[in-house]
């Protein structure tokens, strides 16, 4: 399959961390190594409060900004919820929907998740969305059953001429945040999956052009190996997005 069909992107995942005034000097640091990156799209996904912050400093280079969460209604009576209107007029590009941890501690199901994409879609935002299998369903060897039925559910919101904008996000849950990172073989294996439920709905055209990132415990050492895969077109990274030398590192691996 011809990686140069699609965009790697590689996304760093803040999650609740930075407060804006720490946010400063990673911006910074994330601007001066990967400012003038051309082989890659690199999106910084930070929290709310630091995404004003954000857009001001990258808005010269070519950094994207990111959001990690978003509500699906446009507006309303919603308190303490941020609309993807808000997201986009504020300098946003990019989106999470449904990380694991949204999904596990705030009850995101996928049929939630569908309509924040749909959503998302509509105000002109790239959806990274998140799909990914528990320990325990990987023992009981229905990974492919798990991550298949979100990957369906997802598509349900995505009509055929926006397909390409969408981006799959394979994060094993017993991967995140844990160290153990997943082999190669077992990441190459489940995006390949990914990439063939994207193909039965859409065709082969679509499906070469759709980017699928691997997240969980990805970091300077193991990123070249995961990004030589076929089907592995870049990276949602948490922890080694939190210092600019580790995500520049994780960007240069991509460039292959
Ligand atoms: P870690 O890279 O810290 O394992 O987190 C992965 C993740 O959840 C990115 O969304």
């Amino acid at each position: 399959m011809n990686k140069t069909l699609r965009q790697t992107v590689i996304a760093g995942n803040w999650k609740m961390n930075k407060t804006p005034s720490e946010a400063r000097d990673l911006l910074d640091g994330v601007k001066k190594l990967c400012g003038k990156t051309k082989w890659c799209d690199v999106v910084v996904c930070v929290p709310y409060l630091d995404i004003p912050l954000a857009v001001r400093t990258l808005k010269d280079c070519r950094v994207s900004v990111g959001a990690q969460n978003m509500h699906q209604e446009a507006s309303g009576a919603f308190t303490g919820e941020i609309s993807a209107e808000m997201l986009r007029d504020a300098g946003v590009k990019y989106v999470i929907i449904g990380h694991s941890e949204r999904r596990q501690y705030f009850g995101e199901t996928d049929a939630l998740v569908a309509k924040k994409i749909t959503r998302a879609l509509d105000c002109d935002l790239r959806p990274i969305i998140c799909v990914g299998e528990t320990l325990e369903q990987r023992d009981m060897g229905i990974t492919l059953e798990i991550v298949g039925a979100q990957v369906k559910a997802a598509l349900t919101a995505v009509p055929e001429d926006k397909a390409r904008r969408v981006i799959f996000a394979y994060e094993p849950v017993w991967a995140i945040g844990t160290g153990r990172v997943a082999t190669s073989e077992q990441a190459a294996e489940v995006c390949g999956h990914i990439r063939s439920i994207v193909r039965k709905q859409y065709g082969a055209r679509i499906a070469r052009g759709v980017t699928v990132q691997y997240g969980g415990s990805m970091n300077a050492e193991n990123a070249r190996e995961l990004l030589s895969q076929a089907d592995i077109d870049g990276g949602l990274i948490g922890g080694a997005s939190l210092k600019p030398e580790p995500f520049a590192a994780i960007v240069d691996a991509s460039n292959q």
